[in-house]
């Protein structure tokens, strides 16, 4: 069964206290150490690589990659887009969610995550919103061009994330 937005903060074990929040990922944090990757792993980190290429980032001069799977294996990817408005930019985990929705599909698997950082990157935090619309368990696997690689989850990633009941407000 996929997981709604609804779900999130029951996977992450959220806890709307700030200071509670803060103690609870300081003990177990969102992010572990570095692993080697699953070949499934390996094959999304790729696919985030070689679309990092393509990003369009004559401002930022920042690369972001990322390719999502969705559940019945198929790979979409994003790069970021940017924008002489700045805020009219989108990052690559935005980019190749909409991808994916726009072909019909809702159910992610993972989703990598690549750019040129000294460690891992991980997404923004409107990404991490816009990836737990859809489900707190979609792993996140964060990664470098220095190939240092971790994992982690949406939920994970997201503790006390924005939610409310739309039906409750007609
Ligand atoms: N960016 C992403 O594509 N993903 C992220 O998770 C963080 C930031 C992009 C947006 C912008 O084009 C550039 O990186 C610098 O912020």
């Amino acid at each position: 069964m996929s997981m709604t937005r609804r779900d999130l903060a029951g996977l992450a074990g959220a806890t709307l206290l700030a200071s509670a929040a803060a103690e609870a990922s300081a003990a177990a944090p969102a992010t572990g150490g570095t692993v080697t990757p699953t070949p499934a792993q390996q094959k999304l980190i790729d696919a985030a690589q070689d679309v990092r290429q393509r990003a369009y980032a004559p401002y930022s001069h920042f690369q972001v990659g990322a390719a999502l799977e969705t559940e019945d294996g198929t790979i979409f990817k994003g790069c970021n887009v940017e924008n002489l408005s700045y805020g009219a930019t989108i990052c690559a985990e935005r980019n190749a969610v909409f991808q994916a929705v726009a072909a019909g599909h809702k159910k992610f698997k993972a989703i990598a995550v690549i750019a040129d950082l000294p460690t891992p990157i991980t997404p923004c935090g409107m990404c991490r919103q816009v990836l737990g619309e859809f489900g707190g368990e979609t792993e996140v696997i964060c990664t470098n061009l220095k190939k240092d690689v971790m994992v982690s989850s949406v939920g994970a990633l997201l503790p006390a994330a924005f939610d409310f009941d739309p039906s409750k407000y007609k």
